[in-house]
């Protein structure tokens, strides 16, 4: 039953992750074309941005090192509707790499912490933002779209509680490089929603407008919906999620599952928020993954749609 809330936006932008973030974080590698027919089955479900996969070094990210046998097969995307196809580049060589198959949409990826700038991008929060610059630079000279990821914005498993100062620091400077838009990610899931409105606000009095701000919730300690909502009574309208809840960050220690897809659709349904998301198509693509992957999704949503006789999502 839709119930509006009074103050949210009408619609809202769901950066879909699962594949990226999700797979990227799988013991076992998920072969090229299982990959390729998630994505488009994400696509037939409504999402719009989906996020296919990085050009980051192999090595530090094995799951993902398919990246360009991935790419190709995607070209059909384009026929199930109008589908940004975002990838992960942290460097120059990784922009070379994206650019040469076409990518129109790229994502930077820093640290407001010291500890994961090191862990994630072997260097200091002031080198990454060094080695984007000319990425930034030479992607918006090509007309490429580009986001600004933003890791442990609310705490970090090594620092522990961060300074929204030192956050919104490190934001500004992703966006005095010409990012089109800045996700907050709460990497490790600890943030409470009253974190993320200082968070906002002081992003706002910094001179980053809401419109610009996507969220990233993890959903560690089981906050990520209401961080979400209070995200969305601020006025945000870009959310990342994962389908089926799948992943985290090979990089940090207790960075549980992102926020499921499918729970967010079923809030912002409920809320009669248009996502342009079909759940139903949404849930069946998850409980496919899940036979792929030989355990269940940990989304709520998932399991409450899925009868358990019909489920391979009930193997383990
Ligand atoms: P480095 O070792 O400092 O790299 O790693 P380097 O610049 O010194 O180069 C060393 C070698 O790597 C060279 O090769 C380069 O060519 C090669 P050699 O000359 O020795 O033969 N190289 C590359 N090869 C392929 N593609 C590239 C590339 N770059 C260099 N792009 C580097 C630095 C950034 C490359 C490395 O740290 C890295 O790849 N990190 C990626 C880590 C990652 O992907 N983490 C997960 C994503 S972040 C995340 O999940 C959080 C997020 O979801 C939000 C949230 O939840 O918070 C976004
Ligand atoms: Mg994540």
């Amino acid at each position: 039953m839709k119930v509006p809330a009074p103050g949210l936006p009408a619609r809202v932008r769901i950066h879909e992750v699962g594949a990226r973030d999700g797979l990227q974080n799988e013991k076992e590698t998920v072969p090229t074309e299982v990959k390729a027919e998630f994505i488009r089955r994400l696509a037939v479900a409504g999402l719009t941005t989906i996020e296919a996969t990085s050009f980051v070094h192999p090595k530090w990210v094995p799951q993902l090192a398919d990246a360009e046998q991935l790419f190709p097969l995607l070209g059909d995307i384009a026929d199930v509707g109008d589908v940004a196809l975002p990838v992960l580049v942290p460097n120059e060589r990784g922009l070379d790499r994206a650019l040469a198959l076409g990518a129109r949409s790229i994502a930077v990826f820093g640290s407001a912490t010291e500890t994961f700038a090191a862990r994630n991008l072997n260097r200091t929060v002031d080198a990454s933002l060094a080695m984007f610059e000319p990425v930034v630079a030479r992607a918006k000279a090509a007309k490429v779209q580009v986001r600004g990821y933003l890791s442990m914005c609310f705490g970090d498993p090594w620092e522990g509680a961060v300074p929204v100062a030192q956050v919104v620091r490190v934001a500004k400077a992703l966006m005095d490089l010409g990012c089109d838009e800045l996700s907050l990610g709460d990497t490790i899931g600890v943030a409470t929603p009253g974190h993320v409105t200082a968070l906002l606000t002081a992003l706002n009095e910094a001179g980053v407008p809401t419109p610009s701000i996507g969220v990233h919730f993890h959903d560690t300690y089981g906050q990520a919906l209401s961080n979400t909502l209070a995200a969305l009574q601020h006025g945000v309208s870009t959310v990342d999620a994962s389908a089926g809840g799948l992943g985290g960050c090979p990089y940090a220690r207790s960075a549980t599952g992102n926020l499921a897809t499918e729970d967010l659709v079923w809030m912002l349904d409920g809320l009669g928020i248009e996502t342009g998301v079909d759940l139903a198509e949404l849930t069946a693509t998850s409980v496919w993954l899940a036979g792929h992957l030989g355990r269940p999704s940990p989304s709520r949503t998932v399991r409450a749609l899925t009868p358990p006789s019909s489920s391979a999502s009930h193997k383990e």
